[in-house]
């Protein structure tokens, strides 16, 4: 089997879409939003990781049109709740009709503001983080997601390979560099345990094992 065949294979066995994410997905592509949303794929591993550590109180930063919060907020218990971040109003307009449409908007939290400011005004503990939005202040994201993550808790991190401009050393635009310090830093930080998915343009998962 061809790549995309197996691919395929995988996504209708192991991640079919119901008619919500479906409509979700289409949602979207009606309203002109960018189509950089995860993959159903990448949205059942993060739903698999999430069950695996029982977790009930998540962070997403990047909402889009609530295509992986869906994913994210479905992994959860039925007192979970995700608290998810948006700058753009036109994205959390089309996320919140997509919450009311999933039947989750009770259990998600849409904050519409700049990630940083956000984050740093928040309190922890947080049993998973998912890092989502734009990539030059990744670094500055980290220290704030390490200082709300619980131990034994979850980081992700979408797009650890910029469709491949992370290793190509003449691109040094702030995205790339954000991204290669944010890749570094979790690698080495003595703090966590990380790895990278190779699914679509990369999904970093980190367990938080100790303060
Ligand atoms: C890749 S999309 C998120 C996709 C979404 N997580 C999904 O998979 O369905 C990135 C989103 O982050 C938002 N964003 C970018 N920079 C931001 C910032 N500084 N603060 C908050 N949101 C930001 C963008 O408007 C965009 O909607």
């Amino acid at each position: 089997m061809s790549e995309p065949e197996v691919e395929r294979y995988v996504t209708e066995l192991f991640a079919p879409e119901d008619a919500v994410l479906a409509a979700v997905r289409a949602s979207h592509r009606e309203s002109d939003l960018p189509g950089i949303h995860i993959s159903p794929q990448e949205g059942k591993i993060i739903h698999v990781l999430l069950r695996a550590i029982g977790a009930r109180r998540v962070l997403e930063v990047g909402t889009l049109g609530g295509y992986s919060a869906i994913w994210i907020v479905r992994a959860l218990p039925a007192d979970g709740t995700l608290i998810t971040i948006e700058a753009s109003e036109k994205h959390a307009a089309v996320a919140l009709d997509a919450f009311e449409s999933a039947g989750v908007s009770d259990r998600v939290e849409l904050i519409r503001s700049k990630a940083l400011d956000t984050m740093r005004a928040l309190t922890g503990p947080f049993d998973a983080i998912f890092l989502d939005a734009d990539k030059a202040p990744l670094p500055r994201y980290y220290a704030e997601a390490m200082r709300l993550l619980r131990v034994g808790g979850l980081l992700l991190c979408d797009n650890t390979f910029l469709d491949g401009r992370i290793t190509r050393a003449s691109d040094m635009s702030s995205d790339v560099q954000g991204m290669r310090e944010f890749n570094r830093l979790a690698a080495t930080d003595a703090r966590l345990t990380a790895a990278v998915v190779p699914v679509r343009d990369g999904l970093m998962v980190a367990v938080k094992v100790t303060d």
